[in-house]
């Protein structure tokens, strides 16, 4: 696999080894004989803000080319602006060929979870206006007896942007309320709690920290921003969304600042390079953003994550990487926690403690008991979680 997926790399074995799966790089070998094709390119932001469609283009005009006067039900996964599934029609057209079905059926993976998303989906959703073509796709989700949603094209691609710009909402709401917490002394971590027990709420999504990243809330959010203000709309609220996600990452940054007495000639260990667990993908990652702006002020920045180094050092060749975070975090004068690997909320304090120049830990995914790490000897900043006494202190100076 070129990426990390869990059971992908079996899954992909074993349809290989049947004889089910098979790969091409020609369009005519994989399209012979197919009544469904499935467009699943990706579609990465371009500079503005708006997502680059090439790749759904070429691919449309390719099948278009090699589908000739044939007939199959094109079905778009790609995450694209609402109406592309309507621009690949109109390619066809242009091109004089059939006119082909086409019925958007937006994806809903997780990273990290993606096969689990795939075989127990909350929902499968199909749009399309040739209600035949897309009951036909319908038909091929049936047997994971799901509910599937019947919608027009646009309203089945609106349905991914939304979800995941309210996703993403949610978890900017709950990085606002828990800099309200920290300034009146209140602990994000119950306030969440208590709000996610509301069944109208709910419980996902409320883990105050760093901010979100990967491959497709922020991009989705930017893409959707984007589109509303060419349709003439005004997105406050999802503009709102994305700069207080950044904010989070300059926040910690700002208060390693305050708490140090400066950052210039630091050292600063940052485990997790991932967007979160159980992947090596940093795409948007906070680990990046905070990389930016440690080196922008001349820190020396040390990292750790299991499997993602290799990947960040595509995008930083010179990034300092080391296997165990003890090794990351000696000499350092604070330890930021950037991804909630399962390996960083078992560390060892006391250890960690001894090896570190100053003891400072901010725990960008509020991971740590707050009271243990300060009994600890530590100065524990969470997001949300009261600042603890002790503050400020001079980075080389032993508190
Ligand atoms: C997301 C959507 O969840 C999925 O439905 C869609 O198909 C693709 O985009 P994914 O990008 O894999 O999936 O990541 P997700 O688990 O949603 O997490 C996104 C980011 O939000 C991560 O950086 C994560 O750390 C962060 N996050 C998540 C929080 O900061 N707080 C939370 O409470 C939850």
């Amino acid at each position: 696999m070129p990426f990390f997926e869990p059971g992908l790399d079996e899954l992909v074995r074993k349809g290989y080894q049947a004889g089910t799966l098979t790969f091409t790089t020609a369009y005519a070998d994989a399209l012979d004989g197919a009544e469904f094709v499935f467009i699943a390119v990706g579609t990465p932001t371009t500079p503005s803000g708006h997502p680059d469609l090439s790749n759904v283009r070429s691919a449309g005009r390719e099948i278009v080319r090699c589908l000739g006067n044939r007939r199959a039900i094109l079905v778009s996964k790609s995450t694209a602006p609402v109406g592309i599934s309507q621009t690949l029609e109109h390619l066809h057209q242009l091109d004089g060929g059939l006119d082909l079905p086409i019925v958007a059926n937006p994806e809903f993976l997780r990273e990290g979870s993606a096969i689990h998303d795939f075989m127990e989906p909350d929902r499968v959703v199909l749009g399309s206006d040739d209600h035949e073509a897309r009951a036909a796709v319908g038909e091929l989700y049936e047997e994971l007896d799901k509910p599937i949603i019947y919608t027009d094209m646009k309203s089945a691609e609106m349905v991914k942007y939304a979800c995941n710009a309210f996703l993403a909402t949610k978890i900017s709401f709950i990085n606002e309320i828990a800099e309200i917490c920290e300034r009146v002394g209140a602990d994000v971590r119950d306030v969440a709690r208590g709000m996610g027990l509301d069944h109208r709420i709910g419980a996902h999504f409320l883990n105050a920290g760093v901010g979100f990243g990967g491959s497709c809330l922020p991009k989705d959010v930017r893409a959707l921003s984007h589109l509303a203000a060419v349709y003439g709309s005004h997105p406050q609220l999802l503009n709102a969304v994305l700069e207080i996600n950044s904010e989070q990452r300059r926040r910690l940054v700002g208060r390693l600042r305050n708490v140090l007495g400066g950052l210039r000639g630091t050292k600063i260990a940052i485990l997790g390079l991932a967007f979160k667990p159980d992947t090596d993908d940093v795409r948007d990652a906070p680990s990046l953003d905070l990389i930016n702006l440690l080196e922008y002020e001349e820190v020396r920045i040390t990292a750790c994550d299991p499997i993602a180094a290799e990947s960040a050092r595509r995008v930083f060749p010179d990034l300092e990487c080391e296997e165990d975070p003890l090794l990351a975090a000696t000499g350092c004068d604070a330890l930021i926690i950037a991804t909630e690997w399962q390996q960083f909320r078992n560390l060892d304090l006391d250890a960690l403690r001894r090896v570190m120049r100053t003891p400072v830990i901010a725990d960008g995914r509020n991971v740590l008991d707050a009271e243990t790490v300060r009994r600890k000897g530590f100065v524990y900043l969470g997001f949300g979680v009261a600042d603890g006494p002790g503050l400020p202190v001079v980075a080389g100076v032993t508190v």
